[in-house]
């Protein structure tokens, strides 16, 4: 039995902007259920503190940003019992907004010491276990926003607990310019090309790679291409120096919120023995979108943050010859400005086939699983990606860019296809796959059996929790 503390900036289901949030909500889960005792700290963001349990414990962690008192607040999430220290801060973390931009969209001027707190904050937990009566065996922190904590373990020399660093995503680097550097409260010793300094910035995520026991990322391949200089975003040096701790667990998903038999967001469940109720949630989204009902041409599906890294600028590009055809697209995202409204313009010059939903919308995204036919994930890179874990198991074939964890777990060959991938992120490319996803679909044997296929593959995070366990005894002893 190992006690693990797990820091995440977002936690489902208390806050969630993307994948990290599922991850952080469900693999400590998984983790309890083999009996370690995880425990998570995350920011007490504006409201949070309305989601969970009632505070049972407190701790003053003093000022040492100057920004007011860091406090710590012992509860547990409701939904599953799993314990939960949220940082309390007023100046940092009571405000409007998201957790990392502003109701404008821009980062808050101020993330390095937001963060730089949640970091602070999590060192002095895993090395100071007297404090809260528990002391940790391992310290796991996930992406920029938790990276500092490994460097002030190393300038406090404490660094005798094994830390565990998770990228999710290499193109977050939490870099800042130097002139925010004397705030954050770490010695000059580590900004060296060797340590923190990054291209004449410092940078939270190089820190958590720098002095981190191991480094993992969430899918094999991804852990392969960031070795190199097209997916390596700046480090791929320095994970080419730390290689021999690098390794790529792949991430799961949790069947209690994401499967059509037990999902009560939508609204007709299904199962591989009853895939004409996926009919019915189809018909139940073009009603709600008002789109023409006729299901004899597929439907696309986008559920996604609208970034660059998600390709969905080749969908703008390659859907009018789908839709030409007769398919539909409906869409749930948000992000870029530009995108949004390239999207809302598609919705307006093809109103009876495209239903564009901007915003951000949990219970959405759950009925667009189950009533679209095929998901599009054209993405440039992707460190794991969910969406398409989460589409399997509704029967809802993705089309992907054979890259990160979308190579590892969606295929067109072999003995159990259960989608359609293409390698070049191009227009052309994305058509040529579409065009075989709307060929597929009108050779109805072949479409069940690739749903059937896509149904039975099991992502669960069962399966990877073993691996997790492994990592974290080699490192204890
Ligand atoms: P990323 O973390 O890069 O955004 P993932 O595929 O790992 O990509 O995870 C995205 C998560 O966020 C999924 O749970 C997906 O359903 C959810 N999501 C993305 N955009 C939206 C949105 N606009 N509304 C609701 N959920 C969304
Ligand atoms: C990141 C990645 C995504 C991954 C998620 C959870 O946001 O972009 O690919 O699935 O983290 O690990």
């Amino acid at each position: 039995m190992m006690n693990i503390l797990f820091v995440a900036s977002e936690i489902y289901p208390l806050i969630k902007t993307g994948g990290l949030a599922d991850v952080a909500g469900a693999l400590p889960v998984a983790l309890r259920k083999k009996g370690h005792d995880v425990r998570l700290l995350m920011p007490a963001y504006f409201g949070i503190l309305d989601k969970v349990a009632p505070i049972q414990n407190q701790i003053n962690l003093g000022n040492p940003f100057n920004v007011g008192d860091l406090i710590l607040l012992e509860t547990q999430i409701i939904e599953n019992g799993t314990p939960i220290w949220l940082l309390q801060c007023k100046s940092l973390f009571e405000r409007e907004g998201g957790p990392y931009l502003d109701t404008s969209g821009l980062d808050f001027e101020d993330n390095h010491i937001r963060f730089a707190a949640l970091s602070w904050a999590a060192a002095v937990l895993a090395s100071h276990g007297n404090l809260m009566g528990w002391q940790a065996d391992i310290l796991h922190i996930n992406d920029w926003q938790a990276g500092l904590s490994a460097a002030y373990l190393k300038s406090w020399k404490m660094n005798h607990i094994p830390i565990v660093t998770t990228v999710h995503n290499l193109r977050y680097n939490g870099s800042f310019p130097l002139k925010k550097w004397h705030d954050i409260r770490l010695s000059n010793e580590l900004l060296s090309h060797h340590g923190i300094e990054f291209y004449g910035q410092f940078s939270t995520l190089k820190a958590a790679l720098v002095y981190a026991d191991a480094i993992t990322t969430v899918s094999p391949t991804y852990a392969k291409e960031i070795l190199t200089e097209e997916y390596g975003d700046g480090l791929d040096g320095t994970l080419r120096a730390h290689q021999h701790k690098l390794y790529g667990i792949l991430n799961g998903v949790d069947y209690d919120q994401w499967s059509p038999t037990a999902d009560s967001e939508i609204p007709h469940k299904y199962d591989i023995t009853s895939l004409n109720q996926k009919q019915e949630n189809k018909l139940a989204l073009l009603k709600e979108n008002q789109l023409d009902e006729d299901l004899s041409q597929p439907i696309f599906g986008v559920v996604s943050r609208l970034t660059e890294q998600k390709g969905l600028d080749l969908v703008l590009e390659a859907m009018p010859s789908a839709l030409d055809q007769g398919a539909k697209l409906i869409l749930l995202g948000s992000g870029d400005k530009e995108l949004e409204q390239d999207f809302l313009a598609l919705q307006e010059r093809y109103p009876q086939q495209v239903g564009i939903h901007i915003g951000y919308d949990e219970s959405y995204s759950h009925r667009l699983q189950a009533g679209v036919d095929a998901l599009l994930i054209p993405s440039r890179f992707e460190p794991c990606g969910l969406t398409q874990l989460y589409a399997l198991k509704y029967g809802t074939l993705p089309v992907v860019r054979k890259t990160g964890g979308l190579a590892d777990t969606v295929f067109e060959e072999g003995a159990d296809p259960n989608g359609f991938v293409f390698e070049q992120a191009d227009t052309p490319s994305l058509i040529e796959a579409m065009s075989r996803c709307i060929e597929t679909y009108h050779d109805s044997n072949t479409w069940q059996e690739r749903q059937k296929n896509a149904m039975r593959y099991d992502f669960s995070w069962e399966k990877t929790t073993d691996h997790w366990i492994t990592l974290y005894e080699s490192l204890i002893k």
